[in-house]
């Protein structure tokens, strides 16, 4: 689907390709701090990204700028659930089940956040699931309590909270119902 932004530029929202990899590789080095510190799904080089999508289990999903030919969001579909995340869930009495729940990553590039992109790339990833058997969407090692933006963004989408953690940061779990 293609998103024209407030600024008008066009934002094609579509799964990620082989071939995209060396400009996800540009986009993610280029992350700030902050974000890579709340965004870490699997390390940001390109050997790593080819070796996370080696198997073909995960999907990735791109906002990508039309006009300048770049990419300015990307999130992860897991099919399943991490086993840290997983063990979290069963002590909250909600075990998961790897064949119908998935995890999900998101990001936006800093320039471009709070323009719209994260919502409608989620509105893309909600519809594309809604046709598999997928049932439950978890957030990937869950949130950081202070990451207010992702927190608003989540209860926007219909994510519940469901418990707490602690890494070297306070953490919530949060996960919506396909
Ligand atoms: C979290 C993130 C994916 C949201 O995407 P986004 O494109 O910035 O969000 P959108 O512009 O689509 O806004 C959607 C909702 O998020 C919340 N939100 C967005 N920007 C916000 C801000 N500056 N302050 C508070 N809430 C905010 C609001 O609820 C907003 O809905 P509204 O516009 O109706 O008020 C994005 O900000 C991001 O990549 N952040 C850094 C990486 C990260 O934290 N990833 C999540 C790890 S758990």
């Amino acid at each position: 689907m293609i998103y024209t932004a407030k600024n008008k530029a066009k934002i094609l929202i579509r799964k990620l390709e082989t071939t995209d990899f060396l400009k996800l590789n540009s986009y993610l080095e280029n992350l700030s701090e902050a974000s890579k510190k709340r965004f870490g799904p699997h390390p940001f080089d390109l050997t790593s990204i080819l070796a996370f999508y080696e198997h073909g289990y995960d999907t990735g999903y791109i906002g990508y700028d039309l006009d300048k030919e770049e990419i300015v969001a990307y999130s992860i579909i897991k099919n399943g659930v991490l086993d840290d995340d997983n063990n979290r869930y069963t002590n909250y009495n909600l075990p998961l089940n790897q064949q119908t729940d998935v995890t999900f990553a998101p990001s936006v590039a800093d320039t471009w956040q709070s323009q719209g992109v994260g919502d409608t790339m989620f509105q893309f990833i909600h519809a594309e699931l809604r046709k598999t058997q997928a049932k439950r969407i978890i957030l990937w090692a869950g949130v950081q309590a202070t990451n207010e933006k992702a927190i608003n963004y989540y209860k926007k989408n219909g994510f519940k909270k469901v418990g707490e953690f602690s890494t070297s940061v306070e953490n919530y779990d949060m996960y919506l119902e396909v």
